[in-house]
């Protein structure tokens, strides 16, 4: 397998408004992230994927971008980043940098432009269509966040398409100008020296011209725009293009977002000869259990979940690379939705499930405050989110159709909102737990004064200081990074079991998803007397007893050598 530093990295995600407040405002900024790189340089990570931290209304909390080359006020200043950036390498850290170049702000100036009249020299740079008459938009796709995808703009009496909200409208990529502009911001931010990029719904930038009606699937108001908008076709031509023109001129990480893409289809984006990017995100196991959309409360089945990553580990294997999650600012906080927040399991799951991930091939992202076994937040009225998905869904669904009672679905965003992992950092036990001096812009969690990282950086037994050690534990193994997978016990509903080797070294990864006590087999040769433990949720010092029972949410790497 060709080697490269990016495999070898482990990278950690910033969300910028709620990373770290220098002024006081309540909204995180980049001189807080300057502030804090001694804290990611402690944890030992070696990327930092950030969040956008372009000019925005923030419609879509940067997401929704009117100035590709302008910081976002709220952040600070384009010298604000350039300290950020100087002060990231000189302590060897890389940034990757959020590109979001579906759609932009409708405030952008492209934009602004377009919507004038119908020649304007920017109108084809977004999608315009006519209606069907009778106030009824060109077809039925609903968007991502809960309405038509299609918005009626009186001045030319036409429609343009919005997959997310009407202030996110849609790039037309099949304009090469809009190829051209997209390419040419990208390689000025190279040149600024930034290490890669993040993109954001990439694989929803080609549709397919014709735009028929979509499937109305059950209890929906929309139809599906997914067939004609994922994975659309001129989509790898595209990316191929912006490899040659930007990304193959400098040494980047990229990575694609890519929900509803298979394995089959993750190699055309990231096949190590496709020349497109590096690795992609794909979903399928933190969708697990959305039979019928996203807001529901099911439980994630082990089974289920071994299958996925099983089926990702070996089928990339030597042609592609995998992106490692469970976290990101669109999901809940992983140890309460895979693992058990009560007080009393909290650290040990959180841990489990680091064990679980990090041992896998791929490269791992933890997103912040995950290294601290951060928890979902305990919602229960809609005035506490911000998030527009969740302000828009509950509106569609209880206030204008009362399709939903307003409870149930409070409980399914308390579950699986964006705001959960958006509430902001905690970083010590003082009011707002230390992260901004004035009015926090989405609450703190009430648990900051256990769940902190001064107190976990003090203690050698917290979650942070086990995320350290696999860090580290990763730079000194490559079995870890490059080594084979085989899953053990594919049937085991409570045990995830697997087996790394590379070159006469094998690790067997063996973590306990349950509260229960669960008796394993551990195969011959794992439990001998020289088996070394290389990271263990209960301290455990050698392998022996291992092969019999495995504690509540234990989780073990044991590694021997031939
Ligand atoms: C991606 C982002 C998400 C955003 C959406 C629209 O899924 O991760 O936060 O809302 O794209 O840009
Ligand atoms: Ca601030």
């Amino acid at each position: 397998m060709k080697k490269a530093w990016w495999k070898e990295a482990v990278v950690y995600q910033i969300y910028p408004r709620s990373f770290m407040d220098s002024n006081g405002d309540g909204i995180g900024d980049l001189k807080g992230i300057t502030q804090r790189l001694d804290y990611l340089k402690e944890l030992g990570i070696d990327v930092i994927w950030l969040s956008p931290v372009y000019q925005s209304p923030n419609d879509d909390n940067g997401y929704d971008i009117s100035d590709y080359q302008a910081i976002m006020k709220e952040f600070g200043t384009m010298e604000d980043f350039d300290r950020m950036l100087a002060e990231a390498h000189e302590r060897g850290i890389r940034i990757v940098m959020d590109l979001v170049v579906n759609h932009t702000s409708d405030e952008h100036a492209w934009f602004v432009e377009s919507r004038k009249n119908l020649d304007n020299p920017r109108r084809d740079y977004y999608i315009w269509r006519k209606g069907k008459g009778d106030g009824q938009p060109p077809n039925n796709w609903g968007s991502c966040f809960s309405g038509s995808a299609w918005q009626y703009d009186g001045t030319t009496d036409m429609y343009y398409l919005h997959l997310f909200s009407p202030k996110q409208p849609d790039l037309n990529w099949d304009n090469e100008a809009v190829r051209e502009e997209v390419f040419s911001m990208m390689d000025w931010w190279c040149r600024k020296g930034i290490d890669g990029f993040r993109m954001d719904v990439i694989s929803m930038i080609s549709k397919t011209p014709d735009m028929p009606d979509g499937k109305v699937g059950e209890g929906a108001i929309y139809g599906d725009f997914g067939p004609y908008c994922i994975h659309g076709p001129n989509v790898h031509r595209y990316l191929k293009e912006m490899n040659e023109k930007v990304l193959s001129r400098y040494d980047l990480m990229t990575v694609g977002e890519t929900s509803g893409v298979t394995v089959e289809e993750a190699l055309k984006y990231a096949g190590e000869d496709e020349r497109e990017l590096n690795m992609v995100f794909q979903f399928e196991h933190v969708d697990l259990g959305n039979r019928n959309g996203k807001w529901n409360r099911n439980p994630v089945p082990l089974a289920e979940f071994k299958q996925v990553m099983t089926k990702w580990q070996v089928f990339l294997k030597g042609k592609a690379w995998n992106s490692l999650f469970l976290e990101n600012h669109d999901q809940p906080r992983s140890v309460s939705r895979f693992g058990n927040d009560s007080p009393h399991y909290r650290e040990r799951s959180a841990k489990m499930l680091a064990t679980c991930l990090h041992m896998m091939q791929g490269t791992p992202y933890i997103y912040q405050g995950e290294e601290l076994g951060m928890t979902n937040y305990p919602f229960t009225d809609i005035s506490q989110f911000r998030d527009i998905e969740n302000l828009n869904a509950y509106r569609e669904l209880v206030t204008e159709s009362h399709a939903w009672d307003a409870e149930e679905l409070i409980a399914c965003f308390r579950y699986k909102s964006r705001d959960n992992a958006r509430t902001p950092m905690q970083w010590d036990d003082t009011e707002n737990a230390g992260f901004t001096e004035g009015t926090p812009w989405l609450a703190v969690n009430p648990n900051y004064k256990e769940i902190n990282a001064k107190e976990q950086m003090k203690n050698p037994d917290s979650v942070f200081h086990y995320y350290r050690k696999l860090i580290a534990l990763r730079r000194q193994y490559p079995v870890i990074v490059y080594g084979d997978y085989e899953l053990l016990l594919p049937d085991d509903a409570a045990v995830y079991a697997y087996v790394r080797r590379l070159e006469g070294q094998s690790l067997l990864v063996l973590c306990n998803f349950t509260e229960n006590e669960q008796a394993v087999e551990v195969p011959a040769g794992f439990s001998r007397a020289d088996a070394k433990v290389l990271i263990s949720n209960y301290g455990r010092e050698s392998a022996e007893g291992l092969g019999t029972t495995l504690r509540a949410y234990e989780a073990a790497a044991v590694l021997v050598t031939d």
